[in-house]
């Protein structure tokens, strides 16, 4: 299986926040957010594997800042890490002004997505190569969130969280 690196397994989405997408304050809806975010990051994890993907867990979502009605919002997705059937992808969201153009971050999300065949049984996913310093780090830091969202989901016990335990333990 051939191995990809990080700017392969990409997408960037742009959107308009419509009156349909707000609340009645006029601030984008959250799940509305949401399913822009869990859309992008499929096509990053299916152009990652060329397989249908599925989402596995949903972590790490924040909402920090507010986002306007009218407001160009961009979502940028990227593989963070492959594993053995599923892959890890962060979705950086930003919203850009209209007129300078510039670009402010609102959200940030962290999704698992498993590579399936035509039963829905997982299927292997190719490796993943970091290059840039920030994709390194990205890709460093997955193996403790997998740990994480495993032990939340009941999958793994805490003895079997290495990565994480090392975080709170000192040699
Ligand atoms: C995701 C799914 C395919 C996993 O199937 P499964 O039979 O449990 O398969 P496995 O136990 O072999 O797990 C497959 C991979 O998913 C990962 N995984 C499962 N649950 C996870 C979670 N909560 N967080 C992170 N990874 C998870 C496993 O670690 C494994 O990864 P690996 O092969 O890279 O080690 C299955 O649970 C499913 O189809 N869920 C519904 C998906 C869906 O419909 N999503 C849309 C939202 S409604």
């Amino acid at each position: 299986m051939k191995t990809k690196f990080a700017r392969e397994s990409y997408t960037v989405n742009t959107e308009v926040v419509l009156p349909n997408d707000t609340n009645n304050i006029g601030n984008l809806f959250g799940g509305k957010l949401m399913q822009w975010m869990d859309i992008t990051s499929a096509i990053a994890a299916q152009r990652h594997c060329n397989r249908v993907v599925v989402t596995a867990s949903i972590n790490s979502v924040s909402f920090d800042n507010p986002i306007k009605q009218n407001s160009v919002v961009t979502l940028e997705a990227k593989v963070s890490r492959a594993f053995n059937t599923s892959m890890e992808v962060v979705i950086d969201v930003h919203v850009e002004d209209a007129v300078t153009g510039a670009k402010t971050k609102c959200n940030e999300a962290i999704f698992t997505f498993v590579a399936i065949d035509q039963n829905g049984a997982p299927l292997p996913v190719p490796e993943m190569v970091p290059e840039t310093e920030e994709e390194k780090k990205r890709f460093a830091g997955a193996l403790r969130r997998r740990q994480l969202s495993l032990l939340l989901a009941g999958r793994i016990k805490a003895d079997d969280a290495s990565e994480l335990k090392a975080l709170f333990v000192k040699e």
